[in-house]
């Protein structure tokens, strides 16, 4: 599967990508927010192979892409996953060298659109820290609504963490509606 915006290309991953994924991944900077990272060797290379064993599933649950500026190398990813009631979980991370850009925006707004018309989900959900400001900021870019706290919801740095749940239906379904605690 690969999809393209304007500027970038988000394709499968292969295993030469490991180089490109350790830089961005194993940055402390990038696992502020999240609940993995910063990542060792090893870490990566179990997310890569995750990645690649999860586009032979059948059905697909994991779409798991580089976010890769045409013919180079992968400058973040952005994934989407499926759970036993065909709700969507999006998320995304840029390496830090490309923040600021509109990356994550682009990529993120282009997998949405692919989870509505293309996989026909009628619900896309999306989680950030409180102190995520840009993480949040892009949730907002993209037209995900926010629909409330879910308190301590995900270990990030050593403690527990509330999530703002942000989520997106389908025209037909709006306004969105989520099971929040
Ligand atoms: C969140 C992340 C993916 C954003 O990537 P990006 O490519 O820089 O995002 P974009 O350029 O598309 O948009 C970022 C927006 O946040 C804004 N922003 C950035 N830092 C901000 C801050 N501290 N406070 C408020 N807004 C902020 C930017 O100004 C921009 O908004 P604008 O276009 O209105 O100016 C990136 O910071 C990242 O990888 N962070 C670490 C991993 C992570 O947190 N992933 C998300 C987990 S929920």
């Amino acid at each position: 599967m690969e999809l393209h915006t304007e500027r970038l290309v988000l394709r499968e991953y292969v295993l030469e990508d490991f180089g490109a994924v350790h830089s961005f991944a194993s940055d402390p900077r990038i696992a502020r927010f999240v609940d993995w990272g910063p990542n060792t060797e090893d870490d990566t290379r179990a997310y890569l192979e995750g990645c690649i064993a999860a586009q032979e599933a059948s059905p697909r649950t994991v779409f798991a892409l580089a976010i890769a500026l045409p013919g180079g190398r992968p400058v973040g990813s952005v994934g989407l996953t499926l759970d036993e009631q065909q709700r969507g979980h999006l998320g995304y991370v840029v390496g830090v060298d490309h923040w600021g850009r509109g990356y994550a925006t682009e990529a993120a707004t282009c997998l949405l659109a692919h989870a509505h018309n293309t996989l026909e989900l009628d619900l896309i959900e999306a989680t950030c820290r409180p102190a995520n400001m840009a993480s949040a900021r892009v949730l907002e870019k993209i037209g995900m609504t926010f629909t409330g706290v879910r308190p301590r919801d995900r270990f990030v740095g050593g403690q527990w963490s509330d999530s703002l749940v942000f989520a997106a239906g389908s025209s037909s379904s709006e306004p969105p509606s989520v099971d929040l605690f």
